[in-house]
C-alpha cells in the first residue's frame, strides 16, 4: 500500500488552486439518479470516493463517462434499486442512494453503512424521515428495506442536523407531489450546491423565514448542467499546512466566506491572511501561535473537517489549546501519532488539550482516516528530517493531486509503495 514520504521543516510558498468539493460531488452525482435524462457536472475531484461513486451509477444502471474532471451521466437502461455490501462498505456516503431509489421505484434495498474510523455514524435520521414520508424501513441481515406503497409529504424535524440525512431527504422529496417541510436541517455549503443542481433539474427547493427547506414534490425532474462547488475542506486544509510551516500561499479557486471560522480563528492566533472573493493568502508569520479554544459545531460553526489540521497547528502553539470534538465520537485517533511526533496532547472523551511544543521531530506514523491522515502530512511538513505516513489510501479519499500540490508549494513528498520497491 501506498505510503508518503516527507522531508520537512520546509516553509510552504507560493499558490494552490482548489479542486471541486467531495462531500458536495458525491451527494450530486447520487442526485442524477432522480432523472433518465443526460446529467454533466464539471469540477468533480479525481478522489478514490469519487471513483467509488461513479461504480456505484454504473451498477445501478448508468452509463458514465469521467474525463478532465467533468463526468456526463446518461441512462443505460432500467435502474436497479439495490446495493450489494461490496460497494456500501467502501464508502458510507453510498446510503445516498436511498432517497432517490425509494422515491422512483417505492423500494430500495442497501446495506446499512458500517461505522467508520471516526465513528459510529448510524442513519436513524435518515430512516425517520423515509417512515414521515410513508415508507416502512426493515432492516434484515444486515440491509435495510425501504418501502411505500405511497409517498405524502409530510413536515420532518430532524433530531441533528445530520448533513446527509438533509441530502437524502431533499432528494426524496422532489418526486413526491406536494409540500414537504424539513426542520433543523444541516446548513452546509455542501448542501446548498445539491439544493442548486436539484433545481437545475427542475425541483423547487427553497428556505423559508424559519429557515426550514420547504420542497414542492415534482412529477419528473430533468438533466442538467453543473460545476460543483470549491472544496472548503481542502481549502481549509492548505491553510493550515501553510500556517503551520510558516509559509507565504495563496489559496485560490475558493470561496473564503466558507470558511468564516477558521479565518477568524487563525487571524486570532496570530495569523495575518489577505481575503478576496476567491482567494486567501497566508502571509509568513514567525511569531508565537496563540492557543485557542475550539468546539466543532455544524456549519457555520467550526468544521469537525478541519478539527485534525487545526490540531497540528496547535501542537506549535504558545500555551495550551483546546479542542471539543462535539460532532462525532472518536475523532481524535490522530492525536497519538501526533505525540510520536513530539507533540503533547491529553485527550479525555471529546476534549483534547494540546500544550504547545517548540517543534515536532519526525517519525513513521499511520494515518487513520482522511482528515487525521492530512493532520500527519502536516505534521511532517513542519518537522525536521524524514517523516513517513503509511495508509495513503485514506487521505486519497478526499484530497486531489495532494503530493503535486505540496510539492509545488515547495514541499519534499514523494509517494513509494514498499511492497513493490518503487523507491
Ligand atoms: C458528512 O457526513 C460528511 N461526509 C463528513 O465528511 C462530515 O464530517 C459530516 O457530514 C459532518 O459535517 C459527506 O458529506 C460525504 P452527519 P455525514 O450525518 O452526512 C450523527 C469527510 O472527512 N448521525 O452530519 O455522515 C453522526 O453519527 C467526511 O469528508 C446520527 O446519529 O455526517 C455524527 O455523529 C467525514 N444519525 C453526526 O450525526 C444519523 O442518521 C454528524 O453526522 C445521521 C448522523
Amino acid at each position: 500500500m501506498d505510503r508518503f514520504k516527507i522531508h520537512g521543516g520546509k516553509k510552504l510558498q507560493g499558490s494552490v488552486e482548489i479542486s471541486g468539493s467531495k462531500n458536495a460531488a458525491l451527494p450530486i452525482l447520487v442526485a442524477t439518479l432522480l432523472t433518465d435524462e443526460t446529467c454533466v457536472l464539471h469540477r468533480v475531484p479525481n478522489l478514490r470516493d469519487v471513483r467509488t461513486t461513479l461504480k456505484i451509477l454504473e451498477y445501478l444502471g448508468k452509463k458514465v463517462e469521467y474525463k478532465n474532471n467533468t463526468v456526463t451521466i446518461t441512462a443505460n437502461g432500467p435502474l436497479k434499486n439495490n446495493l450489494p455490501y461490496e460497494l456500501v462498505k467502501q464508502m458510507r456516503a453510498s446510503f445516498w442512494v436511498a432517497g432517490p431509489l425509494l422515491t422512483r421505484f417505492k423500494k430500495a434495498e442497501i446495506p446499512l453503512p458500517g461505522g467508520c474510523a471516526i465513528g459510529v455514524r448510524p442513519v436513524d435520521i435518515h430512516l425517520k424521515g423515509f417512515e414521515k414520508l410513508g415508507a416502512t424501513c426493515e432492516t434484515k441481515a444486515g440491509n435495510v428495506i425501504i418501502s411505500a406503497q405511497k409517498l405524502s409529504p409530510a413536515k420532518i424535524v430532524l433530531r441533528f442536523p445530520s448533513v446527509g440525512a438533509t441530502q437524502n431527504l431533499l432528494m426524496c422529496a422532489c418526486l413526491i407531489p406536494g409540500e414537504t417541510v424539513l426542520e433543523n436541517v444541516a446548513k452546509e455549503p455542501e448542501v446548498d450546491d445539491v439544493i442548486a443542481f436539484l433545481n437545475k433539474m427542475g425541483a423547487a427547493i427553497y428556505t423559508d423565514d424559519k429557515g426550514r427547506l420547504v420542497i414542492r414534490g415534482q412529477h419528473v425532474m430533468h438533466g442538467a448542467e453543473h460545476t460543483v462547488v470549491a472544496d472548503r475542506i481542502e481549502t481549509g486544509s492548505f491553510i493550515l499546512a501553510a500556517a503551520a510551516t510558516r509559509g507565504d500561499v495563496t489559496v485560490q479557486h475558493c470561496v473564503p466566506e466558507h470558511n468564516s471560522i477558521l479565518l477568524d480563528d487563525l487571524q486570532e492566533a496570530g495569523f495575518t491572511l489577505t481575503i478576496t472573493d476567491d482567494s486567501v493568502r497566508v502571509h509568513p508569520y514567525d511569531g508565537p501561535i496563540k492557543a485557542l479554544r475550539v468546539r466543532t459545531a455544524p456549519y457555520p460553526g467550526f468544521a469537525t473537517d478541519l478539527q485534525a489540521p487545526w490540531m497540528t497547528l496547535m501542537t506549535l502553539c504558545e500555551g495550551t489549546a483546546e479542542i471539543d470534538e462535539d460532532i462525532f465520537e472518536n475523532r481524535f485517533m490522530h492525536a497519538p501519532e501526533l505525540v510520536r511526533m513530539g507533540a503533547d496532547i491529553a485527550t479525555e472523551k471529546s476534549i483534547a488539550r494540546v500544550t504547545g511544543v517548540k517543534k515536532l521531530s519526525a517519525a513513521h506514523v499511520q494515518s487513520s482516516d482522511l482528515r487525521g491522515g492530512f493532520a500527519l502530512v502536516m505534521a511532517g511538513l513542519c518537522a525536521e528530517g524524514e517523516t513517513e505516513v503509511e495508509r495513503v489510501y485514506h487521505i486519497d479519499r478526499g484530497y486531489e493531486n495532494l503530493e503535486q500540490k505540496l510539492t509545488a508549494l515547495g514541499a519534499d513528498i514523494v509517494r513509494f509503495n514498499p511492497d513493490k520497491n518503487d523507491f
